[in-house]
């Protein structure tokens, strides 16, 4: 806790490159469309980047090779993949959500069939029109080139039929790009028009850059070139190859301006223009080179531009712009002062694509992949998305479209005679807009479930046709339900099993058997582990007495129907959380409860869901949420919670619902009770226990502001808890997740301290945990970079109105990077946490009058002084 932050943010930065190169290595994919299966990859000639085959990107197509290869074309662009069948045929990539990608796909006919007809046909970037591939005016093939930022975690790529031509695709690339490069509007992506760099001799660059870009060479008679062997230096993100720098144009009339000029074939089409310029003569010392820059006749950057010797400059708008009358033109023109022409070393120039379509519901996608995978369907036209465009909407599904910003809802389901067997699937719930349910004709089996009378919009449920059996749940049996099950041979739909009062005295019986047998199978397990337990181990005393008590009343099992009454239907939701969502209800009349409904595929079974169970039940501490009890009943799963009426910390930070924004003192002693809480897991509890998913959502405030930790023990039992970005990385949530457990996939006590420092970074600045939109993405980097500008205002929360000792806030910020540190031998324990809060509490005190309201430039003077926070 002694280094200083200079040496700190030298570690977090080194730590994120190191994480950055272990996962992906660049990051590239690069696919050979139609390769052979018997050839899985092979190296490109020149780049010597690894091309794959595409069959594990894409479930339609069949694969070609051209007959016909007039230009020569690499054996990269010799395959492709052809699309016989269906309207539209999609490609799924995994990419990073907000990162910023250069796709690029390459089209050939090459008369691979023998028919010569060149296809035309649309590319589609899921529900967003790419562009026309259009083969007849283009016959020797094309590629397109976009910079696009994904909105999801999958990228579908679609190639859609649009007349009687078959769609093909030779090769389809993926390069992750710099952030700090091509800075465009949000919502836009761009499709490149040409990159040049400006020689009067050489090829195209390709192998040599970094991110794989193209570089055409381009000279006229007008200019004269200049170049060097000298390396030129690069402090930005857009990284241009060396060669494309060492030259440069310059007009050799040198009082005329250098001129770039293209078309415009759309006069509303926008343009980003990027331009690579440093200085690569030896000026002499009364030679000065300065010009301005004009596109289309308007200035371009504010103030001339004088290039830095053997160091690049990258001239960007920050807007696009239009060209009138369809001609572009860029001008760079020498200044009075200027005694050299200007020179251009490298240029890029995109138009502006908008993609303004959204996707459908990721829920809801997730949810209809699942129902399918469940009864293996395979319709022909389930690519890409179910619900948009609305032409190419998947067949037997409808969905709302309320407008381009609002996601699709998938709203109607029709799996009529589709072959269904095996019983309804219980995923259906979770398409909660789903107004018409068509199950009919199959060979469904199982009883018709409970959960299709809880699900709020449904109306029509057509179930005729089928297998079923046992009796309709009163649930089903309520207006504005249209319920139809004729044909159901086993299915008991006479009065006796319909009338509601003798169907109640018969489940009555049965459940009070069952759930008889089961409380007493579950006390008698409970014990005997208990015994077994408490032998070698050390625990705090406890009297059996207590322990039955527990088991019988306050804590204990609840029936799914007693869940129902509790949550009064499930009539209130709390909030959604890592594994489902949370309702209020009441026990025993008053007590005030939070019931997590679990899906029944998060968890691995009831021996695993008990064990844990038992485990959660036994601890308890004033700073963790307990646990009163658990429904596990077939396909019901839930946890029930004490319910805290104040929400959690997330919410009190953000001012979000309503709720009041909180300040220092309480939050130095909110961080404090966290802090016990997590302390009494690690060190109180016999096993210890790893929170595993310590965030600001998950400290929760009673109504005295008391914080309690919830959430603890779930992930590791749980699957699918958390917002856990990476498919593999099962517990946490991405943001809070300790970088250590990237490289060695084991979560101890060290990784809760390490989500408890992002907590408290959280508590000091207010500031998102990770933000896509800058280099600083994540909130340590943040941090640091504020530090080193010795920014103490602008770290701090605003909303605190500087209503803090500033001693106090120092040693928080300080405590909150040491449990930060990418090292987790560097942090902290929980009680050396503890110890210090307490003492920023006393400083906090006791320096109220002292410190406060300072000059926020009296501040900024000291920090000047040295980088490093003040002595206590
Ligand atoms: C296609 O390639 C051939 C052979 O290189 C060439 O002669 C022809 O001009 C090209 N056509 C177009 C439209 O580029
Ligand atoms: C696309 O791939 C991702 C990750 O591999 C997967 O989760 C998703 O379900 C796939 N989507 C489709 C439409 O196949
Ligand atoms: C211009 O380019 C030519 C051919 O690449 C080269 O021989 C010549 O040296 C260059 N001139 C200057 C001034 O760099
Ligand atoms: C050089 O450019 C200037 C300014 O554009 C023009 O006035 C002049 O005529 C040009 N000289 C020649 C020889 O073309
Ligand atoms: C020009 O672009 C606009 C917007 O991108 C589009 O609506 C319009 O159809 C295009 N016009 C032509 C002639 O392509
Ligand atoms: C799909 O839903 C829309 C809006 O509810 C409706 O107008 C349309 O007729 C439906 N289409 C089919 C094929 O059911
Ligand atoms: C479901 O589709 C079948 C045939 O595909 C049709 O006969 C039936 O009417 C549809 N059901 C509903 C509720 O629209
Ligand atoms: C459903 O049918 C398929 C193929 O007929 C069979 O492989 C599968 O086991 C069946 N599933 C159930 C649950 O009966
Ligand atoms: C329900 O499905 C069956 C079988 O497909 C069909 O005969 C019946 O007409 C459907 N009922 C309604 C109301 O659509
Ligand atoms: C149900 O399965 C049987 C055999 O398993 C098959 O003969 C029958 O056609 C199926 N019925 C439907 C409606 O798919």
């Amino acid at each position: 806790m002694e280094s200083s932050f200079g040496l700190l943010l030298v570690l977090i930065t080194l730590a994120f490159i190191h994480i950055v190169e272990a996962q992906d290595g660049k990051g590239f994919i690069s696919l050979d469309c139609g390769l052979p299966e018997d050839q899985t990859s092979h190296k490109m000639t020149g780049t010597e980047l690894l091309y794959s085959s595409d069959k594990d990107f894409v479930q339609s197509g069949k694969t070609g090779r051209v007959r016909e290869n007039p230009n020569n074309y690499g054996e990269t662009y010799l395959t492709l993949r052809y699309f016989p069948e269906g309207i539209r045929n999609c490609y799924n990539l995994s990419v990073e959500k907000g990162r910023k990608y250069l796709i690029r796909a390459y089209f050939v006919y090459g008369n691979y069939d023998g028919q010569d007809i060149k296809p035309v046909f649309d590319l589609y970037l899921g529900p967003n029109l790419w562009e026309t591939i259009d083969l007849q005016r283009l016959v020797n093939g094309t590629a397109t080139e976009i910079l696009h930022i994904p909105t999801s975690k999958s990228l579908q790529i679609c190639l859609v039929k649009t007349g009687n031509t078959t769609p093909a695709i030779t090769a389809l690339e993926l390069r992750p790009m710099g952030k700090e490069s091509y800075l465009i509007d949000t919502g836009s992506s761009l499709s490149l028009l040409f990159r040049r760099y400006y020689s009067a001799s050489g090829f195209q660059l390709r192998s040599t850059d970094v991110y794989d870009r193209r570089w055409d060479r381009f000279f006229i008679k007008e200019w004269t070139n200049i170049s060097t062997d000298l390396r030129v230096k690069i402090g930005n993100d857009y990284i241009p190859p060396q060669e494309a720098l060492k030259n440069a144009a310059t007009p050799t009339n040198t009082s005329a301006p250098l001129t770039i000029y293209w078309i415009s074939t759309n006069s509303s089409d926008e343009f980003y223009v990027y331009a690579h310029v440093a200085e690569i003569k030896d000026l002499k010392e009364d030679e000065i080179r300065e010009f301005n820059v004009l596109l289309n006749g308007k200035l371009y950057t504010s103030e001339p531009i004088i290039p830095k010797k053997l160091d690049l400059i990258t001239l960007q708008s920050k807007t696009s712009r239009t060209c009138q009358l369809g001609l572009c033109s860029l001008q760079l023109t020498r200044t009075e002062r200027s005694t050299l022409p200007p020179l251009l070393n490298a240029l890029e120039v995109y138009t502006a694509i908008q993609f303004p379509q959204l996707e459908t519901d990721e829920s809801d996608v997730d949810t209809i992949k699942d129902i399918s995978a469940t009864y293996a369907l395979s319709i022909i036209n389930w690519q890409g998305d179910p619900c948009v465009p609305q032409q190419l909407r998947w067949d037997r599904l409808n969905c709302s479209i309320r407008d381009m910003y609002t996601p699709p809802r998938i709203t109607s389901l029709n799996l009529s005679s589709s072959g269904l067997n095996g019983t309804i699937a219980a995923a259906i719930q979770s398409l909660t807009q789903l107004e018409t349910l068509d199950l009919s004709n199959n060979n469904l089996t199982g009883g018709v479930p409970e959960f299709l009378g809880n699900m709020k919009s449904l109306s029509f449920i057509n179930l005729s046709g089928n297998n079923l059996n046992g009796s309709i749940p009163q649930a089903l049996q309520k207006k504005g339900l249209e319920l139809f099950v004729e044909g159901n041979p086993r299915l008991c739909l006479s009065d006796s099993c319909r009338k509601p009062p003798e169907k109640k005295f018969h489940m009555a019986i049965v459940a009070s058997v069952v759930s008889a047998a089961i409380v007493i199978a579950v006390l008698v397990l409970f014990l005997v582990l208990r015994k077994k337990k408490s032998k070698g181990i050390n625990q705090p005393p406890r009297t059996s007495t207590e322990e039955v008590t527990f088991a019988n009343k306050n804590r204990r099992r609840f029936t799914y129907s007693e869940v129902l009454q509790m949550t009064n239907n499930f009539q209130r939701v709390l909030g959604k959380g890592g594994f489902g969502l949370v309702y209020h209800g009441t026990v025993n009349g008053h007590e005030q409860v939070a019931v997590k409904v679990l899906s029944q595929s998060s968890t691995q079974g009831y021996k695993e869901f008990k064990a844990e169970v038992d485990l959660l039940l036994r601890v308890h501490h004033t700073n963790l949420v307990s646990l009163v009890g658990y429904c596990y009943e077939g396909d019901h799963l839930a946890l029930i919670y004490e319910f805290l009426p104040n929400g959690d910390l997330k919410q009190h930070l953000s001012g979000k619902g309503g709720k009041s924004i909180i300040n220092w003192s309480i939050r130095l002693r909110i961080a404090l009770e966290a802090a016990l809480g997590l302390e009494y897991l690690h060190i109180g509890c016999k096993p210890p226990m790893v929170h595993r998913d310590v965030k600001t959502a998950n400290i929760l405030l009673d109504e005295n502001f008391k914080a309690k930790l919830a959430d603890f023990g779930l992930s590791r039992a749980f699957q699918g808890g958390g917002e856990s970005q990476n498919p593999t990385a099962v517990a946490g949530t991405f943001g809070y997740l300790d970088p250590e457990y990237y490289r060695t996939n084991r979560l101890a006590e060290k990784s809760d301290v390490y989500s408890f420092g992002i907590v408290l970074l959280e508590m000091i600045t207010n500031q998102p945990v990770i933000n896509q939109t800058t280099e600083n993405s994540l909130i340590t980097q943040w941090v640091g970079f504020q530090i080193n500008r010795g920014d103490i205002l602008e770290i701090m929360d605003p909303n605190l109105r500087k209503d803090y000792d500033i001693n106090s806030a120092w040693r928080a910020l300080e405590l909150a990077m040491s449990c930060a540190n990418p090292s987790s031998s560097k942090r902290p324990s929980m009680s050396q946490v503890i110890h210090e809060l307490k003492e920023c509490i006393v400083c906090e005190n006791t320096g109220i009058s002292k410190n406060r309201s300072l000059e926020s430039q009296e501040m900024n003077v000291s920090l000047d002084a040295s980088v490093v926070p003040m002595a206590r």
